[in-house]
């Protein structure tokens, strides 16, 4: 391949503005490109898959070029990088783009293994590359809305949901990686402190991975937690609900309606608002947020670091291995299909 691959720091936000490109034309990257095409200051330079007909439908969605390999992406010159392919792949092309010099953003979770996330961050430091996992759930405004009622406030416990049918295609992870990985970065955003207790409990009722999964977390500053997953339900359903000393928070966040009640009274009575609530598409917000983190050099919104401790959870909570739902051991396993 050629020298290219990266910019300097100096050529970072110049004419062109930054170039950047996208790995995998799966469903994240499509919408990736389709953002990134979109975005002002910003050169979408290409988008790298190696099946083609996932690479003409990338090139009809957001009108840029497409390349079967990193090389022909890495001889183009790009300064930052979407890494959107599947999840095992992340490890291998982050390490290259990093030894390019090119910062990444990389998509929840940010590594098959603990050992791996913390190979790409520690690559990533030694090279001084901006790393960002894709965590994309902190930029939805109903979450960033609940985030700001609850600054300051004394935080006891939170409670999520996060429901659905079966994906279209099944992937070889279950509902804790899938899933219940966004909602463990959230706790830990949510209360500034780490997870410190894990009590999973998972249950396989109909794929091969645990497609239900109760899990219940206490934080190092004491706040007790709970995650509600599943692929079992007919509809979506994604809520989220905190109680502090002075509030309690509910948050719905696919109609995006947060409400607070307070100013609880002896007599039982309290206030009730609903809360104020952007509009920003949580994908554009968070690469905006990269490429802020790329141009400035500022520590990105969400650090691979946090990438790796929230997988850490969620591997802690795999470690309990999942038992058949009770009236699928009844009758045996039923599998699905791929
Ligand atoms: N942040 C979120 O909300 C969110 C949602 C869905 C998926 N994801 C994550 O995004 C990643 C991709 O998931 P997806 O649902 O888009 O999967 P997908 O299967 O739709 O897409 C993956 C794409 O990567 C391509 N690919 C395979 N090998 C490649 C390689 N060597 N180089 C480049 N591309 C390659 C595949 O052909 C496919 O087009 C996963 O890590 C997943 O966990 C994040």
């Amino acid at each position: 391949m050629s020298s290219k691959g990266f910019a300097s720091d100096a050529k970072i936000g110049a004419v062109g503005g930054l170039r950047v490109g996208v790995v995998g034309a799966g469903v994240m990257g499509s919408n990736h490109a389709r953002v990134l095409a979109g975005l002002p200051g910003v050169t979408l330079v290409g988008i790298v898959d190696p099946l083609p007909e996932h690479r003409a439908r990338a090139t009809a969605l957001a009108g840029c070029r497409a390349f079967a390999s990193l090389e022909e992406l890495f001889d183009e010159g790009v300064d930052a990088v979407t890494i959107a392919a599947p999840t095992h792949l992340h490890h291998e092309i982050a390490l290259a783009c990093i030894a390019r010099n090119i910062h990444i953003l990389v998509e929840k979770p940010v590594a098959s293994t603990v050992e791996e996330g913390r190979d790409i961050v520690d690559a990533a430091k030694r090279a001084g590359v901006t790393l960002m996992v894709g965590h994309v759930e902190r930029f939805n405004p109903a979450v960033a809305a609940i985030k700001q009622a609850i600054s300051g406030e004394d935080i006891l416990s939170i409670g999520i949901t996060r429901v659905g049918p079966f994906p279209p295609r099944m992937s070889n992870v279950g509902v804790v990686i899938d899933l219940a990985v966004h909602d463990i970065d959230l706790i830990r955003w949510f209360t500034e402190s780490d997870i410190v207790e894990v009590q999973p409990q998972l249950s396989s009722a109909v794929a091969e991975r645990e497609d239900i999964a109760l899990l219940q977390f206490r934080t190092a500053s004491g706040v007790l937690a709970h995650i509600n997953t599943n692929w079992l339900t007919p509809f979506k359903a994604r809520s989220v609900t905190v109680a502090t000393r002075g509030k309690y928070v509910m948050g719905d966040l696919l109609t995006r309606q947060v409400t607070e009640c307070f100013g609880f009274k002896p007599d039982g009575s309290y206030s009730m608002r609903h809360l104020p609530v952007g509009h920003d598409e949580p994908l554009r917000a968070e690469l905006l947020a990269f490429l802020d983190a790329v141009r400035t050099g500022n520590l990105p919104a969400v650090s691979g670091d946090e990438g790796v401790a929230s997988l850490e959870i969620a591997i802690r909570c795999l470690e309990q291995p999942a038992k058949p739902a009770a009236s699928a051991a009844r009758k045996g396993p039923r599998r699905i299909a791929g």
